[in-house]
Order: structure tokens, then C-alpha cells, then sequence
């Protein structure tokens, strides 16, 4: 969602500025915008629409100040439209932000009595002017003045936020708090560079903070640093080196990051297992922190996991290799139900959280619950140093490097991978070892090539489902996760209908609407549930649907009820559904080309969904 980049400097603001909107665009975004700090006079540009044409309408502007704050801005409360987008002015201060400030409307009803007026829709103008009113009220030096207003202003808005300001009275450094909402800052040779996330600072150096809650950033020229609310004094935070380099976010010469992602995965296997895979019958997965590991698993007998969209269905395709091969009694939850129902806990449980960015605000909230609950978490994330991962007891970490597109391919391949390593480990100690299943894993980066090199084939089916009416995607065990996620991929970037069904629950429902202008993708490779899901097949094709069938490689039996079949290497059962995600992420990513979708940023997405 919103994103936020903020310059000071020796170095002309602007390009760094624009730069770093351009980085954050795989967010998902409607309108952006710039304030910069053009001596006595802020220079403001905002535009609703892409990154582009912000760049495009202000090439004349902004040629020599060298600080300054920028944002996309992906609409919650009020349209996306140019005076809706941010930096938002009041008075003597310039603001953007990210995260919802709840009490916004008591805020503005209290401001407009007071005789303050509003020129948008936002909750982040009244964020803005609140700071401002505060600001006019407060004693001591302009800077103190600025500080005292903010605090006071963090004191009475409710919500989870990161802002950064400008204002006329400090001319040459930027301020800035994150309060649930990360922000991450980099001191640079020639200055400083702020942002939401690590993509925007990432061509600059690796070398990054990540700000602590609640604490008030001064960033200048020379030197950044926070306020401590409590003893009111400055000081550092802590540089963390980031393990990734500017080349990760570029397309490499693919067509689009979607591509490169997908391809990338049995690169991203290999190294999420990388010198981790136990090398004899007695050895367990070697994990960073394996004594912490084996206390967090030690009496466990409950394990719940908790996640949005694709991560949440490598959770529930978690739930069988947890019940299957540890004997342990796994549930699986969406995060925003989770949160608001009333879950209890047995004792002994351990709640694992799943998160590609980390930043996910439902994904978060969970973890907060399950904490305040007194329970041990544990946390599988992608991005570095997120917000979830440095909340969790306990983190798992995926190596799958940037995910830029906004549907989700490598990181839940790697998600799976890790989670598949998880309950193989804890299988193992808790009695039940399963090396076999090690080996498995160990050659999945090949079979992966395999699946990859029938690309074309994928991605020419997957045109030919542009004119169904809906698409359909079945399948029995780990496959039905894999089917749901098969139809979130085919949805998101087609903007088609498409449902995920357990094939068993066809008769309950699904079967009434299935006619020749149905497509069915069937997810059928050779296990236990084979037979049972080849007559739900039968079924379909007595009511003239239309069936492509995932199966195994040489399966004669299943392509006699299927119009077209598509071959999976044989593997073993527990690596059938990371091989499976492949040519259903390639069928939807061919015909949302088809369809001239827009594949790295669908319509109305967000990458990291900060709001819930
Ligand atoms: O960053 P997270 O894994 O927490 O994100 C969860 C979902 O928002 C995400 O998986 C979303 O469903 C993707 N667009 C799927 O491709």
C-alpha cells in the first residue's frame, strides 16, 4: 500500500525522491506526490495517476533543493484524486503518511470548531493539522516547538502510522515518526535517505535502521537520529546490512518481475535449503537458531498458523504435512478472523505467523494476539527485518529475495519450502522421523526445471481460457490448497471468475453451474486421493465440462477424461504441491497477457496490505 521516500542532503532531491517512488510502485498505489523544501517556500507536486506522470508534469521543478519527502498513496478514506494525495499542507508543514488514523473524524470535527479548514477527504490532513495546530501553541525553539507538537499530536490520534514532515521553520532536516507502520532510514555519505521499506534505500547502500515505535526522527545532512519519548533524549539506532543488492529489483531482462519471479524458484529452493538439509538418519534440519528452535518446539501439541491470501494457503497445505508426518494437531486460521473471533488456546501451543512482506496489519495483529495470549510464535517471512519477523519469538526466514510482482509466486514456493523443512524437523523430534522426505526436498530445485521448461505449454493453455464464462479449480489433500491458490493467481491477475473447490465438495454445489463454458483445472498428480478425484472428473465431463488435468507425468488413465493434461515430474507426496503452483501461476500469468492485463500490478492490489 502507501508508500513513503524522504532526501536530505548534498545531492539534488528530487531524482532520489522520484527514484524511490518508481521502487515502491510494486506496493500498490492510485495517485503520489513530492513536497520539497525550496527555501522559504515549499514546492508541492501531486498527480492522480502512476509514478510517471508525476515525473512527466514536474520537469521543470525542483532542480537544486536537496531535501525533501514523497508518496504513492493507495486510497482508504477519500477517492484517489489530486487533492486527496499527499504531502498534505497545513500551515507552516508539509506531511506525508501511511496507516489509518482512526479517531480522524472526532479529530477534524474539534479542528474545524477551532476554526481550522480542510481542503481533502484524508485522515492525513487531519493528522497534518493537528501537528500544525499544536505547533502554533508550543514554546521553545522552532525545533522543539516542532517535536512538543508532534508528541502531543501522537498523543490523541489512535491508529498505526508512519509519517514523515517538512517544516518552513527547520529548514534543513526532515522529521518523521513510525508508530505500527515501518520506516526504515540510511545515513549515505553525501546524507539521508528514508523510506517505507528497504526497495526505495536499497540502490543506495545496505547498510539500514529500522526506527523504533513511537520514537521522533530528526534527520539531517550529517547525521539521523530518534527521541526517546520518555528520558527526551537522542540517540542512534542500530545499522542492520540488508542481503540484498539493486539487481534483485530489476527485471533482468524478462518481460515483466511476475516472469522473473516465477522462474526464479528453483533458484529460491535451493538456496532456502541450502546448507540446511540434515545429512544423516540422526540429524535434524539445520536451522540459524536451533537451540532456540528446538526449546520453541520442545513440549509442543498444538501448532495454529496464521496468514492473508496466498500465504495463508501454504498454511493450510501446512495443516497435512504437520498432521501427516509430526502427528501433531495443527489449525490454520485467516488473519482477519482470527483476530476478532475469541480463539481458545490449549495449553502447550504454539501459533506460527506467514507473511511474504511482514507488514500484512491483520497478519500482525494476530501475532499481537497470540502474545498477549502468553503463547511462544514464530514467524515465516520474507522481507528482512519486517515488522513480523522482529515481533516473533522465533523467526523462519524464506530466501526468496525481493517478490516485486504484486501476485505472490517465489515467495510462497519458498514459504512452502520452509514450511514443508518445519514439520519435517518437528516430525522428526517428535519421534517420527521422515528422511525420505528430506531427500525429496533436496531434488526439488531439478524437478522444478523440469516443470519450468514446459513454460510455453502453460502459458498457451492458459490464453485459451480467456473466453470461459468461470474457471474452476479442484483438487483433493494438499491439492485442494494448491486449487485455491491456483484460483486467487487466475483471479487477481485476470479480473476473471475463478473458484478453488476441495474436489469432493463439487456435488454440494459447484456442479450445478458447470457447462461447456466452464473450465476445470483439475489438480490430480498420483497419490492417495487419485482415484476418488478421476470420478469426480467423470462427473464433470457428464455435464460437458471442460477439463484440463495436472497429473503425472506418463498418467494414460487420466488423460482419457481430460480435454487437456499437463504433466508433472513424479514426486514424492510432500513435494507435489510446491511442483503443482508452477504451471497454475504460468496459466493465470498467459491469459491475463491475453487480456492485456496489467501483470506486475493487478488493478485495486496492494503488495503489502498495511491496512486492515
Ligand atoms: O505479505 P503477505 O504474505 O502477508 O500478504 C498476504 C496477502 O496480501 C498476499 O498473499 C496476497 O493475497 C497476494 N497478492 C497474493 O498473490
Amino acid at each position: 500500500m502507501c508508500g513513503i521516500v524522504g532526501y536530505v542532503g548534498q545531492k539534488t532531491a528530487k531524482p532520489i525522491l522520484l527514484d524511490g517512488l518508481s521502487r515502491l510502485e510494486y506496493r500498490g498505489y492510485d495517485s503520489a506526490g513530492f513536497a520539497l523544501n525550496s527555501g522559504g517556500k515549499f514546492t508541492v507536486q501531486r498527480n492522480a495517476g502512476p509514478v510517471q506522470e508525476l515525473i512527466d508534469a514536474s520537469t521543470h521543478m525542483g532542480l537544486s533543493e536537496k531535501i525533501g519527502i514523497a508518496h504513492t498513496r493507495w486510497a482508504t478514506h477519500g477517492v484517489p484524486n489530486e487533492l486527496n494525495a499527499h504531502p498534505h499542507r497545513a500551515g507552516q508543514i508539509v506531511l506525508v503518511h501511511n496507516g489509518i488514523i482512526e479517531n480522524y473524524s472526532q479529530i477534524k470535527t474539534r479542528l474545524i470548531s477551532a476554526g481550522v479548514e480542510f481542503h481533502s477527504q484524508t485522515d492525513t490532513e487531519v493528522f497534518a493539522q493537528l501537528i500544525e495546530y499544536h505547533r502554533k501553541r508550543s514554546e521553545g525553539t522552532p525545533e522543539e516547538a516542532l517535536i512538543h507538537a508532534i508528541e502531543t499530536a501522537m498523543a490523541e490520534v489512535e491508529g498505526h502510522y508512519a509519517i514523515l514532515l517538512l517544516s518552513l521553520d527547520v529548514p534543513g532536516k526532515i522529521f518523521g515518526v513510525q508508530f505500527g507502520a515501518p520506516l526504515v532510514a540510511s545515513q549515505l555519505k553525501d546524507g539521508c535517505v528514508i523510506a517505507s521499506d528497504i526497495q526505495a534505500i536499497i540502490p543506495y547502500s545496505n547498510q539500514v535502521s529500522f526506527l523504533p515505535k513511537g520514537e521522533i526522527l530528526v534527520a539531517a545532512e550529517g547525521k539521523f537520529e530518534v527521541r526517546d519519548p520518555k528520558t527526551k533524549k537522542f540517540h542512534s539506532v542500530k545499522t542492520e546490512t540488508i542481503d540484498w543488492s539493486a539487481d534483485k529489483v530489476e527485471k533482468n531482462g524478462y518481460e515483466s518481475f511476475m516472469l522473473k519471479e516465477i522462474f526464479q524458484q528453483p533458484m529460491v529452493v535451493a538456496d532456502t535449503l541450502s546448507g540446511r538439509l540434515p545429512t544423516t538418519e540422526e540429524s535434524n534440519f539445520i536451522w540459524d537458531n536451533l537451540e532456540a528452535h528446538r526449546e520453541l518446539w520442545k513440549n509442543v501439541q498444538h501448532v495454529y498458523l496464521i496468514a492473508c491470501g496466498t500465504s495463508y494457503h501454504a498454511a493450510m497445505t501446512a495443516e497435512y504435512f504437520f498432521e501427516k508426518w509430526a502427528k501433531l494437531e495443527c489449525r490454520v486460521d485467516i488473519a482477519s478472523e482470527f483476530r476478532y473471533r475469541n480463539p481458545v488456546f490449549q495449553p502447550n501451543t504454539v501459533v506460527g505467523v506467514i507473511s511474504q512482506s511482514g507488514e500484512t496489519a491483520d497478519t500482525l495483529a494476530a501475532l499481537h494476539l497470540a502474545k498477549e495470549a502468553g503463547l511462544p510464535t514464530f514467524s515465516i517471512c520474507n522481507v528482512p527485518n519486517s515488522t513480523i519477523a522482529r515481533e516473533s519469538g522465533l523467526q523462519y526466514p524464506t530466501k526468496a529475495g525481493p517478490e516485486i510482482g504484486v501476485a505472490s509466486t517465489k515467495a510462497f514456493t519458498a514459504q512452502l519450502t520452509v514450511l514443508s523443512a518445519l514439520a519435517l524437523d518437528v516430525a522428526h523430534l517428535r519421534g517420527h522421523p521422515q528422511l525420505t522426505s528430506f531427500r525429496d526436498l533436496a531434488r526439488l530445485p531439478f524437478d522444478l526445471d523440469k516443470v519450468l521448461s514446459q513454460s510455453e505449454t502453460y502459458l498457451k493453455i492458459g490464453e485459451t481460457l480467456k473466453d470461459k464464462r468461470i474457471i474452476l479449480f479442484v483438487g483433493r489433500g494438499t491439492m485442494y490448497p494448491i486449487a485455491l491458490e491456483g484460483a486467487l493467481k487466475f483471479k487477481e491477475l485476470t479480473y476473471l471468475p475463478a473458484e478453488g473447490f476441495a474436489a469432493g465438495e463439487l456435488k454440494h454445489g459447484p456442479i450445478a453451474y458447470i457447462d461447456p463454458q466452464v473450465s476445470i483445472i483439475t489438480l490430480a498428480p498420483k497419490d492417495e486421493w487419485y482415484a476418488k478425484t478421476i470420478s469426480n472428473m467423470e462427473e464433470i465431463r457428464a455435464r460437458g465440462g471442460h477439463i484440463i488435468t495436472l497429473g503425472t507425468d506418463g498418467d494414460t488413465e487420466i488423460k482419457k477424461v481430460s480435454h487437456e493434461f499437463i504433466s508433472l515430474p513424479e514426486s514424492a507426496w510432500g513435494t507435489q504441491p510446491i511442483l503443482a503452483a508452477i504451471p497454475l501461476q504460468l496459466l493465470a500469468y498467459g491469459c491475463a497477457k491475453a487480456l492485456g492485463r496489467n501483470i506486475d500490478k493487478p488493478r485495486n492490489l496492494a503488495k503489502s496490505v498495511t491496512v486492515e
